[in-house]
This record gives C-alpha cells, structure tokens and sequence, in this order.
C-alpha cells in the first residue's frame, strides 16, 4: 500500500488498487502548497469529524471524482443532502467495503461543520484489508478506549496519530497511545500547520525513539510504500 502525507491531517492512500482520501485540507493549508487538489484520485472519501481543518476539500473533490462518503451518520447525512452519496457509520460499527473493512472507532474531540452544522461525535479508522492493517486516530486525546483496539483488532501494521498537541494530544500522550493500541510504528500528523501545534521534531522523535519506538514525521506530499 502506499499512503501520501496532504498535511494537517490529510491523507491519500493506495490500497490493493482503490484510493482514499482522509480529511482532505489543501487548498486551506499554504503548507500543502505543491499538492495540486485537483490530481488526487478518491474512489472513498473518510471524515473523522466535521472540523474546517479537515473538510475544506470534501467538496471538490466529490464532485470531481464521484466518490464515497464514510463518515458517521451526521456528517454522511450533512453531504447527502448537498447531493453526495455516503456510507453512514457510528461508533464501534464495521462494514465490509470493497477495499476492506472500516470500523469507526472512538475519539476523544469535539465535532462541527464550518458552517455550525451538528456533526456527531469524532471518530477514528481502523483499516483492514487482509494484508494490512491500521489505524488512523483522527483527532484525540489519549484515551483509554484506545486499549480496545488490539482487543477487537488484528495486529496493527502501523497507526496514524494526532501529535501537535493544545487540540489533540501531543507527542508525550501519542508515546502512550502507541502502548495502549500495541503499535510501535506511528505517523505523526495533525502538527505544524498553525501556531499553536508547532512541535520540536527531534524533541517527538527522541521521545518515541527512547521507548524503541518509531515515530515518522511525514513530509507533505511525500509517498511512503507500506
Ligand atoms: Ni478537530
Ligand atoms: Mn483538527
């Protein structure tokens, strides 16, 4: 598989020949400036919540591309009557879907639509396909239910986690995250895109590294291969 870094919290991911898209913030975002909107291939779209910092791109590219919606069932319903189809979830939910099972799982954040639109309660993904198997938190503090993961899950591969911390948690809680969900493999997101999630790069990654850890910092734009 291979997963591409959008920014903030953005991600495009090749997966045994489908394409998703992860809370698509680009044309915000003066940081993902070489990341051309209108070139991502998405046959899935997933939103973790309703938050302006990562739906600005819903819409375009839905229109574009024709994709799906997965979400949970507000944020599905929201952009269903705007016209676009969607497949509704909600926390603790799997479904089968053609590129693998999705299971909407919980998040500790709160969860608007720009425009002040109840958007449900956050999540994040759990991603599997048979052969591989993540997780993307979305945005979250460190949370207890996090320990379910390896409970109801296979082994993670790697996992996606919030760690700019004042809006999420930061790397410090993300080291304890990894323990909860039982992945030393962790992508960083959700850091540097504005003032206040400004992180020390070396600072995280010595902090993950002093546990025997790995904690990636994606570059925008940037392939990684799975
Ligand atoms: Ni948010
Ligand atoms: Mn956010």
């Amino acid at each position: 598989m291979k997963l591409r870094f959008l920014g903030q919290a953005g991600l495009q991911i090749e997966l045994g020949g489908h394409n998703l898209v992860v809370d698509p913030f680009i044309s915000g975002n003066p940081l993902a400036g070489d990341v051309n909107v209108d070139e991502i291939p998405c046959d899935y779209l997933l939103l973790t919540h309703g938050h302006q910092d990562h739906v600005v791109d819903v819409e375009n590219i839905l229109e574009r591309t024709g994709g799906t919606l997965i979400s949970n069932y507000e944020i599905v319903t929201y952009y269903g009557e705007k016209g676009y189809q969607g497949h509704p979830m909600n926390h603790g939910g799997k479904w089968n879907f053609d590129f693998g099972s999705v299971k909407y799982v919980n998040a500790i954040h709160s969860s608007v639509l720009p425009d002040g639109t109840y958007a449900g309660n956050p999540g994040g993904f759990v991603i599997d396909n048979g052969a591989v198997c993540f997780y993307i938190a979305g945005d979250t503090a460190l949370t207890m239910d996090m320990k379910l993961i390896p409970i109801t899950s296979r082994k993670l591969d790697f996992a996606i986690l919030p760690v700019g911390d004042n809006f999420t948690m930061g790397y410090e809680d993300a080291v304890i995250a990894s323990d909860f969900i039982e992945c030393d493999k962790i992508f960083g997101y959700h850091f540097d895109t504005f003032g206040y999630i400004e992180i020390d790069h070396k600072a995280a990654a010595d902090t993950f590294s002093a546990k025997g850890k790995e904690l990636i910092l994606p570059e925008i734009g940037k392939v990684y291969e799975l």
